[in-house]
């Protein structure tokens, strides 16, 4: 049994949580999401670096985990080797799907969404021209989208115009076939997003990093998957959650909801 972490700004990484355990369930998990600084999307580099660092070492000293999981595309395109050189249990991290979505494009349009961090980034455009260097890749940052997934998991409505309307670029895309879902987020708006490109008859396969994640965690624990105590931790780096994502998060396996950094406070001050 491992103590894995995941860990993302907000709560889209529950979107690769779920890939992650149900692939791995003999484990026992800490879901991080660090609510005090969210959104990442909008930070500049050395702001990211820093909060993810800091917040890294709470987790580290909280938590001892065997194994922690970025599960935040903004944070991986800038952090994971920062982070690797730092600490000595292993990082996984979560890349936009360029590489798959290129291979499944038969028109090779394909979209690329994410926020605006990640789409500007030299990390994700090395990508590009490795592994879709054929391809026409339409890029969308969208701080947005981000918003609605995140308040929709706190019991909010969800406006499907809002959704439509910064999709317009991708919808007005001829030939369009993939679209990367390069936010963690994303995944929780699949099926609004699926919803308004049948409704406008463009037929595009939706991907995103989940399945990948979940496939190089369940490698990299291959030894150690026996004797779960099944304890399913929830942390939050600000004491701001609601009733439905409480409920949400029972209903994912979550038995305690805690604050991350609270005994030692330093995240709150
Ligand atoms: N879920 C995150 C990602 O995958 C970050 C969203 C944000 O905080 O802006 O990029």
């Amino acid at each position: 049994m491992s103590r894995i972490v995941v860990f993302d700004s907000g709560v889209g990484g529950l979107s690769v949580y779920q890939e992650i355990v149900k692939k791995c369930p003999n484990h026992d998990y800490v879901f991080v999401s660090d609510n005090l600084a969210f959104p990442y999307g909008t930070k500049s580099e050395s702001e990211l670096t820093e909060r993810v660092l800091s917040v890294a070492h709470v987790i580290e000293q909280q938590y001892k985990p065997d194994l922690l999981v970025v599960a935040c595309n903004t944070a991986s395109t800038v952090v994971l080797s920062s982070l690797r050189s730092r600490f000595t249990f292993p990082i996984v991290g979560v890349v936009p799907a360029i590489k798959p979505a290129a291979k499944l494009s038969k028109t090779k349009t394909i979209g690329l969404l994410a926020t605006p961090g990640t789409v500007s980034r030299g990390y994700t455009q090395e990508l590009i021209n490795k592994f879709a260097a054929d391809c026409h890749v339409i890029k969308v940052g969208s701080s947005k989208l981000v918003e609605i997934a995140e308040r929709k998991l706190y019991g909010f409505s969800v406006d499907i115009n809002q959704i439509e309307k910064e999709l317009t670029l991708l919808l007005k895309t001829k030939n369009l076939d993939v679209l990367v879902l390069a936010c963690t987020h994303f995944p929780l708006l699949n099926k609004e997003i699926d919803c308004i490109f049948k409704e406008k008859n463009n037929v595009v396969f939706l991907i995103d990093s989940g399945q990948a994640i979940a496939n190089r965690v369940a490698e990299l624990c291959l030894d150690n998957d026996e004797g779960s105590s099944n304890k399913k931790i929830a942390a939050f780096t600000k004491e701001k959650t609601s009733n439905t994502l409480k409920l949400y998060l029972n209903k994912l396996g979550f038995n305690s909801i805690e604050l991350l950094g609270e005994s030692r406070g330093e995240l709150y001050l």
